[in-house]
């Protein structure tokens, strides 16, 4: 008995501890950090964590969660790679890894609305397991359209919407992108580009809204909130206003890449100059409560902006009172010159916050606890960047929503978002010259013959940044229309219309019209720096060709940025510039052929 009595008190006392420590570890989550007041009050009183309280704010939210977070965890956050470089999707939940994106080309295996729906639920619902269960940012470069995805609207890429130069139409584009992102599982794009390009020769000028910073800062703000929606609190998708800051201002021959000449290279322009002609339009990016800002790869008088705590720290965060998180460019931290950790190191201590690998995280995730035990890096640095994208996860109501699975295949390419990228397409056209007023043309023209590399390709049409990062040749996108096909629909049943690419047609042959859609194959970034953009030798020769069996001539330039045409264009009757129109062809016939006017305006300098 008496033995007994004596053997109870100690286990009583640890049934006491024990039950004391499971109640503290539910409180404060694990965290190597004392949890405030409020949330022991409220997970006693309501049994959850303030983190999962929607009734607060993102900033209360998150606050709240970075104080239950391990390092460790905490880490994690930082991390975004590329799908294609996960060993293991449940490294997602080992690493805890913060974000995810599909480079360009990154496209899963059913490249579907519901192939990349499954893909990316399967890739939350693994982070919904870990503690925490912090869901994924998932991104992707919506540049024009959620173009990865073959069914998707491909609206004119950003140099036609710098021509358009219609704020509500940027809006109502990128709104409409948001949905396509949504319904595919995407909640990030790394979209507007709010580059200023200022040299015709950069293969990224198309990207852009143009060389003009007026226009480039009248556009920015419309497509964020398009895409975020108009509440910061609540958005739709998250914004990224790239590329930060004056990559569309660096020197002929002096990039990084051994492959490239103006793209990730050296801005070599005064500070002056820099905030003059490049900063307003993050400063705009800013005041619309962008969420995101993307360092870019070109360096700023040599300094790399992946690294560059001025820029990135001292104007960004402070001078400009960014809220949201920055984020690198690809491989961005490891393209800096020197040794990789001390880099990793001095670019999060720069201001960086969510670095994209985009390949090795386990390296980053060693590297990072390295910094942090040898104080290179100090926790609060790292509290920081954690609690900036926790904010933008809180804002898109991440926590707050199950993984849908409803099926909103007919989102992506539908009718209403097609007649937007049409509409768009007609806005953005420029007429270049018009010599003898031979627009528009008439539907009733007996014979039209059609020549020009870009005439029947909608991927042509298309540029860079569709489906994959080089772009695409050929109609390989369905339910897009070639501006040859939307030339045929638009005239009368009693056209005749003929096409040869090499405008080639058999002997004796006239047309009244002939209409040569040419321009440039598409590429994308470096791939593009060119010294002299021009017309291929074929192109030439095909209007050639059409010049001699047609009664009047209608050029349609179909480019990135501006072509050396000067010499050629004296015997055109007629020169359209079309840019990169997209999915949407027959925005083209209905100014051409008179159902609208031209309003277009050159966004870059096309020297005539
Ligand atoms: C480009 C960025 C893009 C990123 C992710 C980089 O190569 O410079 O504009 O957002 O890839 O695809």
């Amino acid at each position: 008995m008496k033995k007994s009595a004596w053997l109870r008190y100690p286990l009583f006392l640890l049934v006491i501890v024990l039950l004391g420590f499971w109640l503290w570890k539910i409180v404060r989550g694990g965290s190597d950090r004392v949890s405030t007041a409020d949330s022991l009050l409220e997970a006693l009183v309501e049994g959850r964590p303030r983190y999962l309280n929607p009734d607060l704010t993102p900033d209360e939210r998150a606050r709240d969660l970075v104080s239950r977070m391990t390092s460790e965890e905490k880490i994690g956050q930082l991390i975004l790679v590329d799908r294609r470089a996960l060993e293991d999707e449940n490294d997602i939940a080992k690493y805890g890894i913060g974000a995810l994106l599909s480079g360009a080309g990154s496209n899963p295996e059913d490249n579907t609305p519901n192939g990349w729906r499954e893909m990316i639920n399967r890739y939350q619902s693994v982070a919904s397991q870990t503690r925490l269960g912090i869901p994924l940012l998932y991104g992707v470069d919506a540049i024009h359209g959620h173009a990865n995805i073959p069914t998707a609207t491909i609206f004119p890429h950003q140099i036609g919407l710098g021509a358009a130069n219609d704020p509500g139409l940027v809006e109502q584009i990128n709104r409409a992108v948001s949905a396509e992102l949504l319904a595919t599982g995407v909640n990030w794009s790394f979209s507007p580009s709010l580059d200023v390009a200022l040299d015709n020769r950069w293969g990224r000028v198309y990207e852009s809204f143009g060389s003009d910073v007026a226009r480039v800062v009248n556009l920015a703000g419309p497509a964020i909130r398009g895409l975020q929606g108009e509440d910061p609190n609540s958005v739709r998708v998250i914004s990224t206003a790239k590329h930060y800051l004056g990559g569309g201002a660096t020197a002929w021959g002096t990039s990084a890449n051994p492959s490239y000449e103006l793209d990730q290279g050296d801005a070599l322009i005064s500070e002056s100059t820099l905030r003059r002609d490049h900063l307003p339009p993050f400063q705009e990016a800013v005041r619309a409560d962008v969420w995101s800002v993307m360092a870019g790869l070109s360096s700023w008088q040599a300094e790399k902006l992946s690294s560059h705590h001025y820029l990135l720290t001292d104007v960004l965060k402070n001078e400009l009172d960014f809220q949201g998180f920055v984020v690198s460019d690809w491989h961005g931290v490891y393209d800096i010159p020197g040794n990789d950790y001390l880099n990793t190191a001095a670019a999060i201590n720069a201001g960086l916050d969510l670095v994209m690998l985009p390949y090795d995280y386990k390296r980053f995730t060693a590297d990072v606890r390295q910094a942090l035990d040898s104080g290179r890096l100090s926790y609060k640095r790292l509290d920081d960047a954690v609690l900036r994208i926790l904010r933008a996860k809180f804002a898109l109501g991440l926590f707050d929503n199950s993984i849908e699975n409803t099926n909103e295949n007919n989102i992506l390419g539908s009718i209403e978002h097609r007649l937007l990228a049409r509409e768009a397409v007609r806005k953005s056209l420029v007429l270049l010259k018009d010599g003898n007023s031979s627009l528009p043309l008439s539907k009733e023209l007996k014979t039209i013959a059609v020549s020009g590399s870009a005439a029947d390709n909608t991927g042509f049409q298309s540029g860079g940044w569709t489906i994959e990062w080089q772009g695409t040749d050929g109609n390989t996108i369905p339910g897009a229309t070639s501006i040859l096909a939307a030339i045929k629909q638009a005239v009368s049943q009693n056209t005749s219309v003929s096409y040869n690419q090499a405008g080639l047609f058999a002997p004796g042959y006239r047309a009244e019209v002939g209409i040569a859609i040419v321009g440039e194959k598409p590429y994308a970034e470096g791939f593009g720096d060119d010294p002299n953009p021009s017309l291929s030798d074929e192109d030439l020769k095909a209007i050639q060709n059409l010049r001699r069996v047609s009664d009047k001539l209608v050029v349609v330039v179909v480019s990135g940025r501006p072509l050396d045409i000067k010499q050629a264009a004296r015997n055109w009757d007629v020169v359209i510039a079309a840019w990169l129109p997209g999915s949407e062809g027959q925005g083209v016939t209905d100014v051409m052929f008179g159902d609208y006017n031209f309003s277009g305006t050159l966004p870059v300098v096309w020297d005539r």
